[in-house]
């Protein structure tokens, strides 16, 4: 440990104790969300389960509500409820990553957790040059750092991020987010026998390439993973314009399906479809769990997206993780579950069966609170039907299309609003509430809609509205939410 990482670890520390009872005292605290002890937390890093226990790293800005030098905080777990908020796992030490330790992954090699991060040199506006970087654990909670494994290669600018690893018939592979000089966003492959040198295979996707147009000129935190027969990269372009109900945040995540070709570094693919509808979701991460199965976690919150309007910037913290969901290829889309752990947290159910609402609006006995699951099943769903939740946020279904719409964050005299439009009709709703988030679970999975919600912090009252008849029935259970130790 460096001169540097101890200050910079024991200024963290202090700044955690300086603002734990604000933070602590926060109305709008999760009770089962991952969020920052103080500070801004954004994408999840080193997702990876080793010997039993799942690790969760995240980028971690402790002085600010606002990006800066990261640093990498840490949970750990055997079972996605119980959580150990560890020591902080990297700092932003060392001369190739004093203006961040940003995003990464995590694999596991001659029994050691490798971690792979960009290391940030910040310039004016603008990185001024990143770097892939290597940190070595053998427990799992301190790290080594390795230095500099690969350098920004020719043709591209330092936009140059978000290593993340895999390995496949003995080789390593790695890809990375990038821009080339003509400002294009890229994804690059490079391929490695030993996790220290690299050989870059070349770009496998971009704008204007494979068949794209113009699309986006940056492309953030990559990941590619084999699922059900599918290659499946998962990638955050920026600089789409909105088209219609599509790409309506400032930047947007996403995924292509396709092949890849991994000797010719070529990844033939089809059109990007968004993996979230909602007003936040970015930077997903993936691992393979010991059960061997696909885990998402993706980051509540979009960069650049009136961040400061979060009202718990004046509490110092922002920002939180997504519930960990399981992935599925159903041969033309992702389909994302929350994993069943989650079940763990439920009290007893209160459970209504088929409740008819026609051309009125009504509560539903007990069908209300803050840390909730709610699950829907549509019987009979005529014309038009939708979910007030707490006065503040609702979720209408009319036309095929499903809209959630809230106070604007920024300017609360307006709505906003986030639309899809579903490939069949209604038929399931499940919702997953906490203090200040929503995320809503379309038709088992196939469309998700994550958000921060901020509703009066005593509100919990839920109504339910409908043109013609609606018949469903809805279970719900109270949350106890994660355990910490
Ligand atoms: C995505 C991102 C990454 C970067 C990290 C920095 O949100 O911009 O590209 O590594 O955040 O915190």
């Amino acid at each position: 440990m460096t001169n540097r990482d101890v200050q910079l670890r024991r200024a963290a520390e202090n700044e955690i104790l300086k603002q734990k009872e604000t933070v602590e005292s926060d109305p709008y605290r999760q009770k089962y969300h991952h969020m920052p002890p103080v500070g801004l937390m954004n994408d999840p890093n080193g997702l990876i389960q080793w010997k039993g226990t799942y690790h969760f790293f995240y980028q971690w800005m402790p002085f600010e509500t606002a990006h800066g030098a990261k640093f990498w905080g840490h949970y750990t777990s055997n079972d996605l409820i119980h959580w150990k908020h560890e020591n902080i796992a990297l700092t932003p030490s060392e001369v190739f990553d004093q203006g961040g330790v940003y995003s990464g992954s995590a694999v596991i090699h001659n029994d050691q957790l490798h971690l792979f991060y960009t290391g940030n040199i910040d310039g004016e506006q603008k990185p001024e040059t990143e770097y892939q970087c290597l940190a070595i654990s053998e427990d799992g909670v301190t790290f080594e750092k390795k230095g500099i494994v690969i350098e920004t290669p020719a043709g591209y600018t330092a936009h140059f991020r978000d290593p993340k690893v895999w390995k496949e018939d003995q080789i390593w592979y790695m890809v990375v987010g990038a821009q080339s000089e003509d400002l294009q966003g890229n994804v690059l492959l490079f391929s490695s026998n030993d996790l220290r040198n690299w050989v870059m295979v070349g770009p496998i996707a971009g704008s204007k390439q494979g068949g794209l147009g113009e699309f986006g000129c940056m492309w953030e935190c990559p990941d590619l993973f084999e699922l059900d027969g599918k290659d499946l990269l998962i990638v955050c372009p920026q600089g789409l314009e909105a088209d219609g109900m599509n790409y309506a945040n400032t930047y947007q995540s996403g995924y292509f399906a396709g092949e890849l070709n991994k000797e010719e570094g070529k990844f033939s693919h089809g059109h990007f479809q968004e993996l979230d509808r909602g007003f936040e979701f970015y930077a997903p991460q993936t691992m393979i769990d010991e059960k061997g199965r696909r885990l998402l976690v993706g980051w509540m919150g979009v960069p650049d997206q009136y961040e400061q309007a979060h009202p718990t910037v004046e509490n110092h913290w922002i920002h939180c993780m997504t519930i960990p969901r399981e992935l599925k290829w159903d041969g033309k889309k992702i389909i994302q579950a929350p994993v069943p752990e989650l079940k763990e947290m439920r009290g007893p159910v209160l459970m209504h069966s088929s409740v008819t609402i026609k051309n009125d609006q009504k509560a539903v006995r007990g069908v209300q609170g803050r840390a909730i699951e709610l699950n829907l099943e549509f019987d009979e769903l005529e014309d038009q039907f939708a979910i007030e939740l707490f006065q503040y946020a609702s979720l209408s279904y009319k036309d095929d299309v499903l809209t959630l719409s809230r106070p604007h964050l920024e300017d609360k005299s307006k709505t906003e609003f986030r639309r899809v439009l579903l490939d069949r009709d209604l038929k399931n709703l499940r919702l997953f509430i906490d203090h200040s988030s929503l995320e809503v679970f379309v038709n088992e999975g196939e469309e998700v809609f994550t958000s921060r919600i901020y509703p009066q912090p005593n509100e919990e009252h839920i109504l339910f509205t409908s043109l013609g008849a609606t018949t469903f029935s809805v279970e719900k259970w109270g949350l106890s939410g994660y355990q910490y130790r």
